[in-house]
């Protein structure tokens, strides 16, 4: 037997076309309905062939997700395939997602028979001949690349979970990303997958699904946080004659990709609390709304459709349940706005993605005018173990009005780049310096971007708040879908701010007025600060300068109270941040014309240290527009007026002579 969907003996009858309502639960635990002993020993060696619990041969386990290939996981596979062929040595090849620890790509596992499967990072084609002999032949443990083990600690290797990284994480919606082989319906059985979904569709009524999800605490993990269960009950309580599920795997904000990372490492654990929250509010078609730069988050999930449908775990009557689900996936365009949940249905209808006036709300009114619930990929990931612990022990985990666990996509200017899920509350101090492992090239922390473009930036007098809802909301910041941008000193507040509303104004619809044009005259407020008002430029500019800084908070509040969508609405909110926490940084520009962190170029001054000079030459040949003078063998001097900020000088001057400031 090689997978589940072949007969076990003769006594099974199960076939998708004619299927048996235990499937799952045979796959899981079974056989059920015979006690051959041969079937039994057949089926559970599956199950633990599946979860690389017994094989004869070594298997190398290698991840493939976006991440992994960007580090070059692609050709490691081949630089594993070609060695094996040259040591002659039989083994399986596998792959998996992302672990979360993106910072230590390539991650490759090695399991040989009877022992620990074993994680080792950075394995580059280079280093793959010494690997594969000291694992494989020598039967050792590659200290130099050495992640952990995902077994019993010993004096050679650790278990994977006492690495900082690790240590403080939680992993309920993750727990399987990394581990399990995405492409493989079986590897997700073996696992327990889609019990959730067969204890529900057998033994529950919609209306005990629902409750369980509201005694979780579920919250939405698209940004806003509004209540799961209640959305599904209102959804539930309509009378249709068909009701849609959307699952938004749109993912705009710069700097996230947990749902991406998700989608890729683990694509049946959304689909199963997909299944899930159509049962409990009785839609039977659903559609998974995903930008089209995730390719491939895109093929994991057309892949793990299939195989449902072909398992008949998908489509008609499932497993003779009376329970009908069709899944289609919609690629969307990558426009930010059409994360929003109105926007994203005109999308789906083939429509132009603008947001429009809500009520009605998409339960009441949503896809072609049917109640239709959206609700985030990470949302519906964390259904599936909600439902297998009980409500009540998942409302454990977490603070008082945020249950659960939130993965974060942890980036910038920190040691460890990655994805991590740590339980609601935990500081923002312990996710940026105990699991990221602090600043790197020992410079200062400076903030915390939290919520993308939506969201603020925390600076460092705050760095012990909790990561729940409320906490954030009440120091300016948000939730937001998970982005997690670390900055050090080097970081320009002003500089951000800009980044950001560029960002918004350009991913604008344009459908009202004060977010289509706000957002642009306070970009163009932002822009002038940095700017240097030279003799060439119209002096004009220089009290518009101050004109807008005064207006900047009107602005922000007309932008915030009267615009139509969330884009627009909290599209001031990294300058509002900004003012407040980093209000010396914007005078420091505005007044004293320096940005400290040495970013905003108009601004910075060049001159050269006499004494260090060796009058050596090379800067002014360098410099394209003749800003250096001097004699050969004498100091050098920048004409301030002439020079445009390029610092080619600096690069090029090899005794460091060159101030910047
Ligand atoms: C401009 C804008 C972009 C959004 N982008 C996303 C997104 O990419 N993914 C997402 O799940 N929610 C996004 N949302 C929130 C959704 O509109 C919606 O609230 C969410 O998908 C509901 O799911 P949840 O209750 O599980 O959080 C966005 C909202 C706005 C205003
Ligand atoms: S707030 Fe902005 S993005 Fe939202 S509808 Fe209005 S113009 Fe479009
Ligand atoms: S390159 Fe450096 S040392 Fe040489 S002239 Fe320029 S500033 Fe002086």
């Amino acid at each position: 037997m090689k997978n589940f969907d072949q007969l076990c003996c003769e006594k099974c009858w199960h076939t998708p076309q004619n299927p048996c309502e235990h499937f799952i639960q045979c796959c899981t635990e079974g056989p059920l309905c015979h006690s051959d002993e041969k079937c039994r020993i057949e089926i559970s060696s599956l199950r633990k062939r599946l979860r690389y619990e017994e094989h004869e041969l070594p298997i190398i386990i290698i991840g493939m997700g976006t991440c992994g290939l960007a580090s070059g996981a692609g050709k490691v596979k081949e630089a594993i395939q070609e060695e094996l062929k040259k040591l002659n040595i039989e083994a399986i090849v596998e792959s998996t997602g992302c672990i979360g620890y993106c910072a230590v790509e390539p991650i490759v596992d090695v399991k040989l028979p009877g022992e620990d499967r074993v994680s080792y990072c950075e394995i580059i084609p280079k280093i793959v001949p010494k690997f594969l002999h000291t694992v494989l032949v020598e039967k050792k443990i590659f200290k130099e690349k050495l992640l952990g083990t995902h077994g019993k600690t010993n004096h050679d290797a650790r278990n994977i979970n006492e690495i900082p990284f690790f240590e403080f994480q939680r992993k309920i919606v993750l727990s399987n990303c990394g581990v399990i082989n995405p492409d493989s319906i079986d590897t997700y059985l073996a696992y327990g997958g889609f019990k959730a979904f067969d204890r529900v569709v057998r033994l529950m009524k919609p209306e005990e699904v629902i409750k369980e999800i509201s005694i979780s605490g579920l919250r939405g993990r698209g940004g806003g946080g509004f209540p799961t269960g209640k959305k599904w009950e209102l959804a539930h309580k309509q009378t249709a004659d068909q009701k849609y599920l959307i699952c938004n795997a749109d993912e705009g904000d710069p700097g996230a990709f947990m749902d991406r990372s998700l989608l890729e490492s683990d694509p049946f654990r959304v689909i199963e609390g997909m299944m899930i929250a159509a049962y409990a509010i009785g839609a039977s078609q659903a559609y998974i709304y995903c930008r089209a730069e995730y390719p491939l988050a895109i093929e994991k999930l057309q892949n793990a459709i299939n195989l449902c449908e072909r398992y008949g775990i998908l489509g008609n009557n499932i497993l003779n349940t009376g329970f009908s689900l069709h899944i289609k996936i919609k690629k969307g365009a990558g426009a930010f706005v059409c994360g929003e949940e109105t926007a994203l249905i005109a999308s789906i209808e083939g429509k132009r993605g603008m947001p429009r006036p809500r009520p009605p709300y998409p339960v009441q009114a949503g896809l072609w005018g049917k109640p239709t619930v959206i609700n985030n990929v990470e949302t519906f990931a964390n259904v599936p173990p909600i439902i297998m612990m009980g409500g009540q022990e998942f409302a454990k985990i977490g603070t008082d009005k945020s249950k659960g666990t939130k993965v974060f996509a942890l980036s910038g200017n920190v040691k460890n780049t990655g994805l991590v899920e740590v339980p609601m509350g935990t500081t923002l101090a312990d996710v940026v310096f105990k699991i990221g492992g602090g600043i790197p090239n020992g410079k200062e922390f400076k903030a915390v971007q939290i919520g993308g473009p939506s969201g603020g930036c925390i600076p460092e007098h705050l760095i012990d708040t909790p990561v729940d809802y409320e906490s954030l909301k009440e120091i300016g910041a948000m939730m937001g879908s998970g982005g997690f941008v670390v900055m050090d000193e080097d970081t320009c507040m002003v500089d951000v701010a800009k980044y950001f509303l560029t960002f918004i104004q350009q991913e604008s619809c344009g459908k009202c007025v004060p977010c289509r044009e706000g957002t642009k005259r306070m970009l163009e407020i932002i822009e002038r600060i940095p700017q240097r008002y030279s003799s060439g430029k119209d002096k004009n500019e220089q009290l518009l300068r101050f004109k807008g800084m005064i207006h900047l908070q009107r602005l922000a509040d007309v932008i915030k109270d009267t615009s139509l969508c969330g884009l627009g609405q909290s599209a001031p909110n990294p300058v509002l941040s900004g003012l407040r926490y980093f209000r010396e940084e914007y005078e420091e520009h505005l007044y004293d014309r320096r940005c400290s962190a040495g970013v905003c170029k108009e601004l910075l001054t060049f001159t050269i240290d006499n004494e260090k000079c060796t009058g050596c030459g090379i800067c002014l040949r360098k410099c394209s527009v003749e800003a250096i003078v001097g004699e050969k063998g004498q100091a050098h001097y920048i004409l301030d007026e002439k020079c445009i900020k390029c610092g080619m000088c600096v690069e090029n001057c090899r005794f460091e002579a060159i101030n910047v400031n």
